[in-house]
């Protein structure tokens, strides 16, 4: 019989492209969102297809999660936990955002795995976790102390998925995802600048001294390494960080290359300091030796990742990046 599966944040940048290799695998997917951040445009070719629902719930609110399940009427065998307040500076704004949209989020995907019985769950962490650390980061580093609510909150989120595993959970799978880039973003760094050009072309505002160097991750390779571990590993507790095998590129480099596809004569102007906003961690490097030990080795690094998403990104935005105004 066909496997049933839940997504949380389907309709977001990674959800939805999960949403779609899971349907393409052959599973029946269920989607929820609350379309904070996701769209239903995101979903638009899932939407199309058999075996695909998309529901509509606050996983922040527990009678909402449980309102929603009323509907379901098909056991789910696993859950991928990508919902999540993406927009790290809000959460810097307002505790609040990470602690309700973050954490809450995770604990009540857990309080609703244990009411009905489900057993897997993936889940969608970040190298935020990490804070700003300069040695190679390798997943059994500590102590560990992130430097934004958002890292804080997927820590706490990953210490309740550790307890659920020891206590109802079969299996749990922890991904450490780098900067994640590709088509559908709703947010990070490739969006924001082609925004801003959507918005004025006369500069390029970059945040930083464009110096900040991290890794940065096709989302198409970001689902491949998840799909590959998550029939591999069988832990009762798996935790990968997945990321490319180098050490990253420079922001100044993606602005650069952001303009050389949109606006090659705009200026790039800095606002300065080492760190593009509170929270922000200017420089990392990952370990993806555990993965690549599994087996599963990325085929882009971040150059081309970054190269290959300036394509797609502007490919959406064309018109409006176009018709903006240079003054
Ligand atoms: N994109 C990256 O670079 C990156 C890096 C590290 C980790 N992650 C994690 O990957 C996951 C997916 O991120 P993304 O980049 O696709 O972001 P996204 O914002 O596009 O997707 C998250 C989705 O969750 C939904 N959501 C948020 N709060 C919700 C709530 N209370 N109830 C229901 N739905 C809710 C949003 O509407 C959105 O569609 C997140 O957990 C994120 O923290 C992403």
């Amino acid at each position: 019989m066909t496997q049933h599966v839940l997504v949380t944040g389907a309709a977001g940048f990674i959800g939805s492209h999960l949403v779609d290799r899971l349907l393409d695998d052959g599973y029946q997917v269920t989607g929820i969102d609350n379309f904070a951040r996701g769209s239903k445009e995101n979903v638009s070719a899932a939407l199309r297809r058999e075996g695909f629902r998309l529901l509509q719930a606050d996983l922040a609110d527990l009678k909402d999660y449980r309102r929603v399940f009323a509907d379901v009427s098909r056991p789910v065998g696993d859950i991928w936990h990508m919902a999540a307040n993406s927009d790290i500076g809000a959460g810097v704004a307002d505790p609040n955002v990470d602690h309700r949209d973050t954490f809450l989020t995770t604990f009540n995907t857990l309080i609703i795995a244990r009411e009905l019985g489900i057993k897997r769950i993936a889940f969608a962490s970040t190298s935020a976790i990490y804070g700003n650390n300069p040695e190679l980061l390798v997943e059994d580093i500590g102590p560990l102390f992130p430097i934004s609510n958002y890292g804080a909150m997927k820590l706490a989120s990953e210490a309740i998925i550790s307890a659920a595993a020891e206590s109802f959970l079969e299996r749990a799978w922890i991904f450490r995802f780098p900067n994640v880039i590709g088509p559908r973003a709703t947010h990070g760094i490739i969006y924001d600048l082609m925004h801003k050009l959507a918005r004025d072309r006369s500069q390029l505002e970059v945040l930083g001294d464009g110096t900040q160097q991290k890794p940065y991750l096709h989302v198409s390779e970001l689902i491949e390494a998840m799909m590959f571990a998550t029939k591999r590993a069988v832990e009762p507790l798996n935790y990968f960080n997945i990321g490319p095998e180098d050490e990253g590129v420079t922001v100044r480099s993606i602005a650069e290359a952001v303009l050389r596809v949109a606006a090659p004569e705009t200026p790039i102007c800095y606002t300065g300091g080492s760190r593009g906003w509170v929270g922000d961690v200017p420089k990392f490097r990952y370990s993806i030796e555990k993965l690549g030990k599994l087996g599963w080795r990325p085929t882009l690094r971040s150059k081309q990742a970054v190269e290959r998403a300036v394509a797609e990104i502007y490919d959406e935005l064309r018109d409006k990046v176009q018709t903006s105004c240079s003054s």
